[in-house]
């Protein structure tokens, strides 16, 4: 007998993620390929987003995946989060021409404190959220905090792009498969304050930091690279990262439902206090999943560098934090 289908709402579903996202979601690759889904969708109201909503539908139901039950269109996050498991917070308002960035924290705190709300009222108490929308940390900050009967742990920001940026920065650096590499960290805010640490982590079983020994190539150049890689596809592509953010949403939710099998992953969640990071704050944070539950991999030594880095992306997250705390 095939098991009950788990329900994923993804809002922003027809953008450009969104059309990365789905269709890999209804063949079972970020549940597993026994895991039937039903699909609730999110758009605005607006008629051509509602319109462009429908297409992809369409395109889903011709795929005729075994494993999608059901898929949903929704102007509403009252009815696109009705008893969701999952929920995957795509959709955000991108900064527009003169905007600061504190009306871009603002339109996204309004966004932000809806969907928490909503997905306080009508999801599965067990929902997993993963927010890629940005400032993701902070949207992420904001929706925990807006849905006080949910277990704030199960509020995340996706922080796995950049985990998978260094990996593929540290696999051709060391002429090695990004496969070799564990035990990779990125802390703090998916922004280029970000700060990816290898201190802990190895190739092909020997430390990273004697195979790639050059402490400049790390400061200089690997620690920049992977913090402005997202603005330099926007300079290339004319667009953001699409299929890049979707492949990262597929591995985070993944990883936190079926296990990352002891290897560690970089998620952003709320701090329990841990590395100084004051509780709450959503950071990325080096965790092993297992049984559909995170753990954060404690007691590692921060050396003066690396505290250096951490406190310059907590403050910007406080900043952030600061700039909404008003409208929450
Ligand atoms: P996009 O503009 O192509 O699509 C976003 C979609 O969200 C649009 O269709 C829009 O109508 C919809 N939307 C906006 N507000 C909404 C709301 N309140 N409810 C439901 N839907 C809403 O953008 P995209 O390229 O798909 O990127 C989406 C977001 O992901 C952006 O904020 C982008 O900056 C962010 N992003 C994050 C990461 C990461 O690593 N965390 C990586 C890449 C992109
Ligand atoms: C990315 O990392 O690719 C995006 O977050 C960049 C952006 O500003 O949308």
């Amino acid at each position: 007998m095939s098991k009950p289908a788990m329900r994923v709402a993804v809002t922003g579903a027809a953008g450009q993620i969104g059309y990365a996202l789905l269709f890999r979601i209804a063949s079972g690759e970020m549940l597993g390929k026994d895991q039937p889904v039903i699909l609730q969708l999110l758009e605005i109201p607006d008629e051509k987003a509602q319109k462009a909503l429908k297409g992809v539908i369409m395109e889903l139901e011709d795929c005729a995946f075994p494993l999608l039950q059901e898929v949903t269109a929704h102007s509403d996050p009252m009815t696109a989060f009705k008893d969701a498991d999952v929920a995957l917070l795509v959709g955000a308002r991108p900064r527009g021409p003169g905007m600061e960035r504190k009306d871009l924290l603002a339109v996204n705190a309004q966004i932000f404190t809806a969907q928490g709300k909503a997905l306080n009222a009508v999801a599965s108490r067990n929902v997993k959220v993963l927010v890629v929308g940005n400032p993701a940390n902070t949207n992420a900050y904001i929706a925990m905090k807006s849905a006080p009967d949910l277990p704030a742990r199960n509020f995340t920001a996706m922080l796995r792009l950049d985990h998978n940026r260094a990996l593929s920065q540290m696999a051709a650096k060391a002429g090695s498969a990004v496969g070799d590499i564990e035990k990779l960290i990125v802390w703090g805010n998916h922004s280029p304050t970000m700060y990816p640490d290898y201190r802990y982590a190895s190739i092909a079983g020997k430390p990273a930091t004697s195979v790639l020994s050059d402490d400049d190539w790390n400061r200089n150049t690997f620690i920049p690279t992977v913090g402005k890689r997202g603005a330099a596809i926007i300079d290339a592509r004319g667009l953001s990262s699409a299929a890049s953010a979707a492949n990262a949403a597929i591995d985070h939710v993944h990883d936190w439902v079926l296990g990352s099998n002891g290897k560690w992953v970089t998620m952003g969640v709320p701090s329990d206090g841990s590395y100084g990071i004051p509780e709450g704050i959503i950071y990325g944070m080096p965790v092993i999943t297992k049984n559909g539950e995170y753990a954060i991999v404690k007691d590692l030594d921060i050396d003066a560098f690396s505290r250096e880095r951490m406190d310059a992306t907590l403050n910007e997250l406080l900043e952030e934090r600061d700039g909404v705390k008003h409208l929450l």
